[in-house]
């Protein structure tokens, strides 16, 4: 049978080469939002070589207040901009166009002012430089943290503004892909999920208002993004896992919410375009304690629902680690795209392997082409069994 996870993939005006993506991963390592020419070097350069499609760039602040740590990226002012300029640049001219670069846009809302996770990952205390956080409502992550102040409308606006100028800075970098951050309990699944969202104004209440906000921002950050040749799609939270939490019903609504037609300008005319290009299925994080069904691909079902009933483009993520059942996921119409978090840290050549697997070919960096298993003697020999 063919190999599906190394077809190319449009998303929007975009072609990635293979279904293959790095999911976004929060280093935790900038400085009041500037990339660490080292590690976020190292990094970035890392998985530029891998040949993964897309690299989607970790949970970006779109604000300062809205970093989860003192360690989060950011890109709201010239300086992030020009530190991600920095690190970005050489890891796109190795990727040489094999692999594209994302990024995801962010505010951490209620579960901002945080230590990293190997601090502790609970709420800054006093002597640490903690800041007031925000969020849907007035209500905490978990009951000791900070109680965030409740957004009203000229806050709401500012965050909006705030998604767009970002937006438009990532672009300026060459990035090809923006994502809108609505998973994992921060700020847009804040206002997406009833467990935090009590609104009692537009953007509560009933569905419609929960999900008002994060369409709002995909239809911005579109509009912004225009006719460009710029993806433009949203993680999304597939459930709560919890009572009282949103459903893979609820899911589907703002799926195809998202799907509303904007409009932009090309050369001279209007066209109508679909908001987002296509979401990133994810689960859990609002509240802590829920348990949640880990499993292999425990989250595809998700994604296929979502996929099945909106027509939606769809990436599934969460313990896809095996190239044969990441094809499988593909090449079964499931998702469109897969993407792998923790086994990109494990083994950043994780496609190179998972070619070799599926006997499927990929373009390895030129200086590195020698190694290719059947390019020169005795290279399949070289790798450990
Ligand atoms: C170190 C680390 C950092 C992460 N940071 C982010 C992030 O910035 N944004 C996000 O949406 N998910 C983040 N995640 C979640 C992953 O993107 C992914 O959804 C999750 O790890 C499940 O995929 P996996 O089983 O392939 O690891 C992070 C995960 C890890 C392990």
């Amino acid at each position: 049978m063919p190999k599906k996870l190394f077809d190319p993939l449009a998303i929007g005006k975009v072609t990635v080469p293979n279904r293959i993506a790095v999911s976004p991963m929060c280093q935790y390592s900038a400085h009041d939002g500037c990339a660490d020419p080292d590690w976020h070097g190292q990094h970035l350069m890392n998985l530029a070589m891998s040949r993964a499609g897309l690299v989607m760039i970790e949970a970006t602040a779109v604000e300062r207040i809205g970093r989860i740590t003192h360690g989060c990226l950011g890109l709201w002012d010239d300086a992030t901009e020009a530190s991600l300029a920095r690190v970005l640049a050489p890891a796109r001219r190795v990727a040489h166009r094999e692999t594209k670069f994302g990024i995801q846009l962010a505010h951490a809302g209620r579960k901002a002012s945080a230590q990293r996770p190997w601090e502790g990952g609970r709420c800054l205390a006093m002597d640490a430089d903690p800041w007031t956080t925000v969020s849907a409502s007035a209500i905490p992550f978990d009951g000791d943290w900070h109680v965030p102040v409740e957004l009203d409308q000229t806050g709401i606006e500012r965050i909006k503004q705030a998604f767009v100028e970002a937006a438009r800075r990532a672009m300026k970098l060459g990035i090809e892909v923006i994502e809108i951050h609505a998973a994992h309990g921060y700020l847009l699944h804040q206002f997406t999920s009833p467990m935090a969202n009590h609104r009692t104004d537009e953007y509560g209440g009933n569905r419609e208002g929960r999900h008002r906000l994060p369409v709002e921002i995909v239809k911005a950050v579109r509009e912004a993004v225009g006719d460009s040749p710029v993806g433009v799609g949203a993680r999304i939270t597939g459930t709560d896992w919890a009572e009282g939490g949103i459903t893979i019903e609820d899911a589907v609504v703002l799926a195809s919410a998202l799907k509303v037609k904007v409009k932009v300008k090309s050369v001279d005319v209007d066209v109508e375009v679909d908001a987002a290009d296509y979401v990133c299925v994810s689960s859990g994080g609002i509240v802590p304690g829920i348990p949640i069904p880990v499993a292999e691909g425990y989250q595809v079902p998700l994604a296929e629902r979502i996929k099945r009933e909106t027509g939606i483009t769809t990436r599934a993520v969460g313990m896809i680690v095996d190239p044969i059942y990441a094809d499988l996921v593909i090449a079964s119409g499931r998702a469109d795209q897969v993407a792998l978090a923790r086994a990109f840290i494990d083994n950043p050549r994780w496609p190179w392997h998972a070619a070799q697997k599926l006997g499927a070919t990929v373009t390895y960096p030129p200086p590195y082409d020698r190694i290719r298993p059947g390019n020169w003697p005795g290279a399949a020999l070289a790798r450990p069994k």
